[in-house]
């Protein structure tokens, strides 16, 4: 089954055909994510005209790319949500034009949730078949959130972020160092040589919190992260190189140990066979060398199917997904992902 997959839920214009919700014949992103960085965020007017501008051209390349024509795509996926309004409007209305105009199945998907399929593409059918029940971490910008699987359809939610999440805590502090508004990958950059040092035997001078790390829900919260940062680098009279890459280590570890705690403590409390992450974050180095450090099957994404692309949001429809109505789905900026099935 080929399903033509289509996001656009912030920055990233993306199209994709998945064959059988695993193989990937083509995955094409366009971002506008540089030209946000002079306005140090994402400007949503912006994303949305680059969304309009994108859309068609993407889709065609991915249908080139793939060898295909619309005559061998089964159905189309299409996220409706979380993300901006606008954004997400440019993905959805082209679906459902698509969908009205060649009459095929319309899958509508929950991008949040899709970022955890991006661990069944390329991998193999037997990974995806004994692996269950499993827990899922999804670290993106806008979310943190855990997920219990029972089996590749069956989903429920475990807990989440009660204030900022993950991602946004690296894009805080990034921003705060003067590294631009999307900064995870400039933290885990500028970090490398203070691991090098801390392995060498180099002491702490600061110790940032671990936010509810032995809390029993599994529920997280960042936001006093920022606090503790903004504490440290205005304490510090001089704002030089060595704080920068101090402040980025401590924030990176901080977050990275509470994200595996509890993560690993979901999959103790559920008797999972393994940990699957997925989202932005889940591309980040530390946080999967710590997994891959504990004892239980971890599975991640390959770093260009962690951050938003439509390859994920196919693989989702294959597995979970039911084609509606193209007249029923609308774009859904506060799509919750609370589910439980
Ligand atoms: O999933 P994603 O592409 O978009 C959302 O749905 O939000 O995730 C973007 C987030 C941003 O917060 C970005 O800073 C973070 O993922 N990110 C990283 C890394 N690469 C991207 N965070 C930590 N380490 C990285 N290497
Ligand atoms: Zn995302």
């Amino acid at each position: 089954m080929n399903i033509l997959a289509i996001e656009s839920s912030c920055d990233e214009t993306s199209a994709a055909v998945v064959k059988n919700g695993t193989v990937i014949l083509s995955n094409v992103i366009a971002s506008s994510s540089a030209m946000h960085e002079k306005y140090g965020g994402i400007v949503p007017e912006v994303a949305s005209r680059e969304q309009l501008k994108c859309i068609l051209p993407t889709i065609q390349e991915a249908l080139l790319q793939a060898h295909c024509t619309y005559d061998s795509i089964d159905a189309i996926a299409v996220t409706i949500g979380p993300g901006l309004i606008g954004s997400l409007l440019i993905g959805v209305e082209t679906a459902k034009t698509i969908a009205f105009v060649t009459g095929k199945p319309i899958i509508p998907v929950n991008h949040v949730l899709a970022h955890i399929y991006a661990n069944f593409l390329n991998s193999q059918l037997s990974i995806i078949n004994y692996q269950f029940p499993a827990i899922a971490l999804v670290v993106s910008g806008g979310h943190t959130e855990l997920f219990l699987m029972n089996n590749a359809r069956e989903l429920q939610w475990l807990g989440g972020t009660i204030d900022d999440a993950a991602g946004e805590a690296f894009d805080k502090t990034a921003r705060l160092l003067g590294f631009g508004s999307r900064g995870g990958l400039a933290i885990q950059e500028v970090s490398r040589s203070e691991i090098l040092l801390r392995r060498t035997g180099k002491k702490s001078c600061m110790k940032l919190p671990r936010p509810l790390i032995h809390d029993d829900t599994l529920n997280f919260s960042f936001s006093g992260l920022k606090t503790a940062i903004m504490r440290e680098w205005q304490k510090n009279p001089k704002h030089d190189k060595q704080l920068v890459s101090t402040l980025a280590y401590e924030v990176q570890e901080s977050i990275t140990d509470v994200l595996v705690s509890k993560t690993i403590h979901a999959a103790q409390q559920y008797d999972a066979k393994s940990i699957l992450i997925g989202g932005g974050v889940a591309s980040n180095i530390r946080l999967r060398e710590k997994f891959k450090s504990s004892t239980i099957n971890f599975f991640c994404p390959p770093v260009a199917l962690c951050t938003d692309n439509a390859a994920c949001i196919g693989s989702y429809a294959f597995f979970r997904g039911t084609a509606v109505d193209w007249h029923t789905i609308e774009a859904t900026p506060n799509l919750s992902v609370e589910i439980t099935e």
